[in-house]
Order: structure tokens, then C-alpha cells, then sequence
């Protein structure tokens, strides 16, 4: 399989004025950062695109899911890759992701991304951030090992890496994030709360892991038919520990971020649809601690822990009802959307620069005029570097034409 290069065709000065404008809009926006970092600040002046966005300028793929071996360079900040359903676009995309977050945004075990017939795969990429060039490097071994560096220095542990490339995906199975179980919003505040606060993802791993062991436990008791009373103790502790403060953490974070969300829907939708989003977790009513001593009983019989910080939700109402009753199709890729970019707006408060979005397929999502809002946010507003695909080279083109700015176009 080839991948063809296709020059855009550019209308001259118009992109330069606009370009202009938005780097000017930018270096003011990033002022209050800026005085916190003098030095970032003096080169942001002379190049504002590579001081405040995160930008993966090229990367190659061997034996990664359709691609043997592909290389592909990003020298604009905005790539609409297209291409034929199966043509490798979801991948591509999947492929960054990998590098951000050192594994798929599929769930899914990293050697199935192994080409077929094949052992093993590679994925590097050069990056550049805070004007640096980074080679980031996954490896899967033949023998199913995973390796990560960056500058040709190895993780210990991959969750170091969290955080330090941020990006924020938006692919047509997101929607589940609305549509289906709280686990699906879990995961999405956790895989944000991991970018933002390191020690959030440490505690959230060590509380797994306890609520493991609890969960063993459990079982071995219901074996036996009888527990140690002090080992159990010694669980509840830990978990209470661990429990506590990830709680605390969502609590802080999701009381500034939910209004953020409500407050893009409100943009997207042009209103609020009487919304409200709320944080939903048992430990709002009642303290870990009464309520593992309450549901022990229930525990034993059950042989697995059934309340704490692992069934957290957050709560969607429509007029009312649950939104996920209710609520059109347009409502729910509009609610979807508005998750994604506030997850953005966070993110690039937070580090000083924006992350890479990536945007697969999301033309097919929408209707002409909130797909041009879009684009207008993605590929202006953000000052992030953007990848969107689609399966029509035209509706790409004609999209960006009327954003008026830089862009290069990968046909795969
Ligand atoms: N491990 C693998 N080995 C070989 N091929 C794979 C592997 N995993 C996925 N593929 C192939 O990758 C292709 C899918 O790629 P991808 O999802 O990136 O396509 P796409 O361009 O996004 O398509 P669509 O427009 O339908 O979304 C399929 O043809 C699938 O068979
Ligand atoms: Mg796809």
C-alpha cells in the first residue's frame, strides 16, 4: 500500500493575515502563563506555533495493524488524512494516540495491533515540544514485551509517561461515553485526571490493585467459609487510603470541569437544553468507611466489593429525565463534543501548550454548520495542532478552504 502527498492549494496572503491575527491572539491569550515563564515567553514572540502547541511532525509504522511499513511527515499544523473505509485512517490516528498515552484508545490487547502474519511492532515518532525535538519510540517485542522511551531513555513504568504528550481523541465510538455505563465516564475522568496529576494515576493503579486483592479475599473466604478477621482490616485500610483520595480528587476537579462542559454544550447548541451533569458517587452520602462496615455482609455473600470509588458516575439529565433516554442523536454528539473540547480547554490551561486533537470521522457526526463551528474551534480557536479524517478528499478540502488556513492533505 502507498501513501500519496497531496499539496493543498493555499489562498496566499489571506492565511498569512489570518495566521497573523491568530498567533497574536494567541501570544495575549498566553500572557498570564507567560509572565510565570520570561524565557518561553521571549521565544514564543519569534515562534508562537512550536512555544504553545504540542506537534508530532513525523512518524513511522512497522507491522502496526493494515501497515507494514509507512512514514509519514506533518509539516502543517492542520493534516486531513482520507481515505477509503479499511484504508488505515482510524490507525494512523490510533498510532499517535499510542505514543501519548503508550497504548490504543481501542481497549484492547496491544498484539492485536501486530500486523497479521507478523511479530511484533513499531511506532516512532519525532514530536516538538516546548521547542525540543522528542523521539518517542514504542516498541512491541516478539515476545510481547512492551518498551517505551523517549530520547532513547526507557520508562519503568509506563505511567510516568502519562501527561508529558497530552491528547484529546474524539472517534465515532465515543459517543458511549453518553450512551452507555458508568465505567465508560470513569475512564474518561480518569484518563484526563492521569494527564493533569500524576499522583492520581498512581493512587487510582494502587487502588485497583487493592480492590483486587480485597476481591480475592472474598472469594477465599466464601471457600473457607471463614475470614482473618485482621487481614480484612489491613485491606479496608488500604483501600480506604487510596479510596479517599481519588474521591477527593474527582470531587475538586469535577465540581470546576462539569460546568465547563455545560458551558461548550451551551456554545455547540446555542442552549443548555435544561442540562445538569452532576457527580454521582456513594461516598457524596456517607463516609468509605461506614460503608464498607455497612456492605460487608453483602461482600461475603457476594464475593466482591460492591460500593466505593469504582462505581462513580456522572449523572445525565435532559428535562428531567436521563439524557440517555431521551436525548436526539445531535444532542448527544453535541454533549459528546462538548466533554472533548472542555477536556481540551483543561488540558491546555494546564501544561502552557495545547494537545494534539484528533478528530476521526467526524464529518460523518454532523450537519454543515456546526461542522464548519467546529473546524472554526478545532483548527483556529485551539492553536492546537489538529489531524481529522474522512472518507471524502472533497468535504475535507472544501471544510478547510473555508477556515482559510495552512493545511496539508495525507491520501491513504
Ligand atoms: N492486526 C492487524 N493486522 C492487519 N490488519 C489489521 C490489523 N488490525 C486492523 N487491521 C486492518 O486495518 C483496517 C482498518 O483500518 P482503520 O480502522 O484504520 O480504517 P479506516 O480508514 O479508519 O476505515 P473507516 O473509514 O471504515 O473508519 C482493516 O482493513 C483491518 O483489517
Ligand atoms: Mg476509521
Amino acid at each position: 500500500m502507498s501513501a500519496k502527498y497531496v499539496q493543498p492549494q493555499n489562498n496566499g496572503c489571506r492565511v498569512d493575515k489570518l495566521r497573523a491575527d491568530v498567533i497574536l491572539r494567541k501570544i495575549l491569550q498566553q500572557g498570564r502563563n507567560a509572565f510565570k515563564r520570561p524565557d518561553r515567553y521571549a521565544n514564543a514572540i519569534i515562534f508562537p506555533n512550536l512555544a504553545l502547541m504540542l506537534a508530532c511532525r513525523q512518524i513511522s509504522l512497522t507491522q502496526f495493524r493494515n501497515y507494514i511499513f509507512e512514514q509519514f511527515s506533518f509539516n502543517k499544523n492542520i493534516t486531513g488524512i482520507y481515505g477509503r473505509n479499511g484504508s488505515g485512517k482510524t490507525n494512523l490516528l490510533d498510532a499517535i494516540y499510542y505514543l501519548c498515552f503508550t497504548k490504543s484508545s481501542f481497549n484492547r490487547p496491544d498484539n492485536q495491533s501486530v500486523k497479521d502474519g507478523y511479530a511484533g511492532f513499531r511506532i516512532e515518532a519525532k514530536f516538538i515540544k516546548d521547542e525540543e525535538e522528542k523521539k518517542l519510540v514504542c516498541i512491541l517485542r516478539e515476545n510481547n514485551r512492551k518498551e517505551f522511551s523517549v530520547d532513547d531513555e526507557m520508562y519503568q513504568r509506563f505511567s510516568e509517561h502519562i501527561g508529558k504528550f497530552p491528547c484529546v481523541m474524539i472517534a465515532p465510538d465515543d459517543v458511549s461515553l453518553i450512551t452507555e455505563g458508568s465505567e465508560e465516564r470513569r475512564k474518561f475522568v480518569d484518563t484526563l485526571l492521569s494527564q493533569l496529576q500524576h499522583d492520581y494515576l498512581e493512587q487510582l493503579i494502587a487502588y485497583n490493585k487493592i480492590l483486587q486483592q480485597r476481591n480475592s479475599f472474598l472469594k477465599f473466604a466464601a471457600e473457607r467459609n471463614s475470614y482473618d478477621e485482621s487481614l480484612l482490616e489491613i485491606l479496608n485500610t488500604q483501600l480506604l487510603e487510596k479510596g479517599n483520595f481519588v474521591y477527593e480528587r474527582r470531587l475538586k476537579f469535577l465540581k470546576e470541569f462539569l460546568p465547563q462542559v455545560l458551558q461548550q454544550y451551551i456554545s455547540i447548541a446555542n442552549n443548555d437544553d435544561k442540562l445538569i451533569l452532576e457527580y454521582e458517587s456513594q461516598l457524596n452520602h456517607i463516609s468509605f468507611e461506614e460503608l464498607l462496615e455497612q456492605n460487608l455482609q453483602r461482600d461475603l455473600y457476594l464475593q466482591r466489593t460492591g460500593c466505593g470509588i469504582h462505581k462513580d458516575d456522572i449523572t445525565i439529565e435532559l428535562q428531567q429525565s436521563n439524557f440517555r433516554n431521551i436525548a436526539s442523536q445531535g444532542q448527544r454528539k453535541s454533549l459528546l463534543f462538548a466533554f472533548k473540547l472542555a477536556a481540551f480547554e483543561i488540558l491546555k490551561e494546564n501544561k502552557g501548550f495545547s494537545p494534539v486533537l484528533l478528530l476521526d470521522d467526524v464529518f460523518e457526526k454532523l450537519d454543515e454548520q456546526r461542522m464548519q463551528n467546529l473546524l472554526q474551534y478545532v483548527c483556529v480557536q485551539s492553536g492546537a495542532q489538529v489531524f481529522i479524517t474522512d472518507t471524502h478528499k472533497e468535504r475535507l478540502q472544501q471544510a478547510f478552504m473555508k477556515i482559510g488556513k495552512d493545511y496539508d492533505l495525507i491520501e491513504l
